[in-house]
């Protein structure tokens, strides 16, 4: 058969809320168009993440009834540990709320002032809790992961030789671990293939750098390696992601993507001493060792989901289900980060709205008229994210590149809910003359993305088109 269908059939279902153009648009206008601060019962399709949105099995259901809510010791946890080190390989595993909470006990327990840690490209929390620790995060992609248009199986690979000369440069004692989050989320979801993760295993080995895989996305890379890299394709994903990690030294995992769960997350290492020590520092802040800030009923559901995620009709459907949106709308004329990733399609914002500077955040307009045109929720990944403000707070350093993360939940949203976002997309696409940019009216100094807000430098919503609600640039 050709089309490849939802591998579940649907036995609860949660009502979504139309809305009119015009409440749209007053809502946007009352969360400082900012859509991290609309009510999520405002929003008809939500891609703003694929982060803890899920939708859990029965298994997982099932399973969070036996939960084991006992303090010390419980079941629950000796569930949640065999099922990551059967899959991840470490032995010592870590319980956190979710990923960030496991990013903060590692840095905080290794890194120090002056210290450097590259990475493919850190994820905004990961840079941001190094930054805390007065390190230094340091992005290393590969050539074809900058270009957008450029189709590349592997384009989350980071760069070795860029690696080597880091280290050449900073010396390996200022380098206490190296990361390679897969798939690169911040780089366009792109998978990393087992060839760049050998690599770059064997320069941090050599220099006794220790390596951590940022793993939130580890099936979904496991399936693009299957896929996409020669010799893998009889290999079951499991053992491709058993191989993964064999080549790295610990791991940090938000459980809210790959674990299909709404919360939770892990460290994990072999190093008993270092383990020992980010215990420590964890029942300080998440709670005791065996629960890590999660109830036994989450822990249950992330053992099951880990398990779940590694199946390869789910899988398959999932690869499915990115590609078919990113296809569609590339089809339809609107520039996007190719090919499509994992969990996401990136809408290349710049390219789309080549006469809106990176100065007056292309992103945000079309993240703006997304939820303006059809109830859509995306999030800017681009200058907003990840740009810098100057000493004065005036004007931005742009980031590299300016994208719109359209992120699918799993197991949530049908083909028939694919194929109206692919309609609001290019509807968008078809106004994109008559969109202009944004300008802050408030940011926060660190992860500014979350509370901003903004001001439209045009009029919104396709003032002047036909079935259209005109508003004027705001005043206040
Ligand atoms: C690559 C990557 N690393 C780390 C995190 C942080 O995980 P959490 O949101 O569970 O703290 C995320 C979350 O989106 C992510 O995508």
């Amino acid at each position: 058969m050709k089309t490849i269908i939802e591998p579940f059939r649907i036995k609860t279902v949660e009502p979504i809320r139309l809305t009119t153009r015009e409440e749209r648009l007053a809502h946007l206008r009352d969360a400082g168009f900012n859509v991290f601060l609309l009510r999520a019962d405002d929003v008809l399709i939500d891609l703003l993440t694929d982060s803890g949105t899920s939708a859990m099995s029965a298994e997982q259901w099932a399973a969070v009834m036996r939960g084991d809510e006992s303090y010390a010791g419980s079941r629950s946890f000796y569930r949640f540990q065999d099922a990551v080190r059967g899959i991840f390989g470490f032995e010592q595993v870590i319980p956190t709320h979710q990923g960030r909470a496991a990013e903060r006990i590692l840095f905080s327990t290794v890194c120090r002032p002056g210290h450097v840690v590259p990475n493919n490209t850190h994820f905004d929390t990961t840079r941001a809790n190094i930054a805390a620790t007065g390190a230094r995060a340091v992005d290393l992609p590969s050539a074809e992961g900058r270009v957008p248009a450029e189709p590349h199986p592997f384009k989350g690979n980071m760069d070795v030789a860029a690696l080597e000369r880091l280290i050449d440069e900073v010396g390996a004692a200022a380098i206490p671990l190296c990361m390679i989050t897969i798939t690169n989320n911040t780089g366009g979801g792109q998978p990393v293939s087992m060839g760049n993760i050998r690599a770059v295993s064997r320069v941090c080995r050599a220099h006794g750098i220790p390596l951590y895989i940022d793993a939130c996305r580890f099936a979904e890379n496991a399936y693009f390696i299957k896929l996409r890299e020669p010799g893998y394709a009889d290999w079951p994903v499991r053992e491709i992601a058993r191989e993964m990690f064999r080549h790295a030294d610990g791991c940090t995992m938000s459980a809210k993507k790959d674990g299909l769960a709404n919360i939770g997350g892990f460290l994990a290492t072999n190093d008993a001493r270092l383990a020992q020590q980010e215990r420590d520092l964890l029942i300080l802040t998440e709670g005791f060792p065996t629960y890590g800030g999660l109830a036994g009923r989450d822990l249950e559901a992330i053992a099951v989901g880990l398990e779940e995620v590694l199946h390869e009709d789910y899988l398959q459907y999932r690869l499915a289900s990115v590609r078919y949106l990113g296809e569609h709308i590339a089809d339809a004329g609107v520039p996007i980060v190719q090919p499509p990733g994992g969990h996401a399609v990136y809408i290349d914002a710049a390219a789309l709205l080549p006469h809106v500077p990176p100065g007056q955040l292309p992103g945000q307009a079309v993240v703006a008229e997304l939820y303006i045109e059809g109830g859509i929720r995306a999030v800017e990944v681009g200058t907003v994210m990840f740009g810098r403000p100057d000493s004065r707070g005036g004007l931005d350093t742009p980031a590299a590149m300016e994208l719109v993360r359209l992120a699918l939940p799993r197991r949530v949203y049908t083909q028939s809910h694919v194929d109206y976002m692919i309609e609001v997309v290019d509807a968008v696409r078809a106004r994109r003359a008559s969109i202009g940019g944004f300008r802050f009216v408030y940011q926060a100094p660190v992860l500014r993305h979350f509370t901003a807000r903004f001001e439209p430098l045009y009029p919104v919503g396709g003032a002047g088109s036909p079935n259209s609600a005109a508003t004027t640039p705001a005043s206040t």
